[in-house]
């Protein structure tokens, strides 16, 4: 059955660019993003990979380890690697998983036989540090992503983990964000220091905590 949001995420053993990793054991207790690509030696793909090393300071700063993956093996990741560096200026500094029998593409449900019966879609999992899923995304092979919303969707999640928030449509950090339907006026008075703006009972906003 497919993951859904809030669900425990399953936990496996893979052999990866960077060694034999055990998932649950490699996330520790940081975040995680586990996000899958088509197939090595690929045009969209190769900017993808790269522009995720470029962000890796950015992940790190919101202590969130990145693992990509696809089906095909680890000799293969070994030998596209150094096309990534060369075309998109940035080595990769994460590990990518070889699934050739797509057991991990399998379990998290990476692979849309309506789509294609060999390769996985884009997925994206981004996971808690208690291992549950906060937030998939799917997208066609022929769709590069935007990893710089999956920042601004992280930023929204950690936020949201810290305080009893939500944020607003095309929110960025730093703008103001709505307080959450379980908070009394009151409460929120004395939670939100920065002020509570009451637009209408249940749309109300102050600014960014923390
Ligand atoms: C790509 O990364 O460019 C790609 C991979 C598989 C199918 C289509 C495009």
């Amino acid at each position: 059955m497919a993951l859904r949001l809030g669900d425990e995420v399953p936990d496996f053993t893979a052999d990866t660019t960077q060694g034999q990793i055990n998932f649950w054991e490699w996330l520790g207790g940081d975040w995680g993003i586990l996000f899958s690509h088509p197939a090595d030696f690929t045009p969209v793909c190769t900017t993808e990979l790269g522009e995720v090393a470029r962000l890796q300071p950015e992940f790190q700063k919101r202590h969130t380890k990145v693992i990509g993956l696809s089906v095909d093996p680890v000799d293969s990741h070994n030998q596209w690697v150094g096309d990534i560096a060369e075309t998109q200026g940035h080595a990769l500094n994460y590990p990518l998983i070889g699934d050739p029998d797509r057991r991990i593409a399998n379990l998290y449900g990476m692979i849309h036989p309506n789509a294609s019966d060999t390769f996985t879609v884009r997925s994206v999992f981004v996971i808690g540090p208690d291992k549950k899923l906060k937030l998939e995304l799917t997208y066609p092979a022929s769709v590069g992503r935007n990893f710089a919303e999956i920042l601004r969707v992280l930023d929204s999640l950690q936020l949201g983990a810290a305080h009893p928030i939500a944020t607003p449509v095309n929110w960025q950090p730093g703008d103001d964000v709505i307080v959450g339907l379980s908070v009394s006026n009151e409460e929120a008075e004395k939670r939100f220091p920065k002020g509570v703006r009451i637009i209408k009972p249940y749309l109300r906003t102050t600014p960014q905590p923390g």
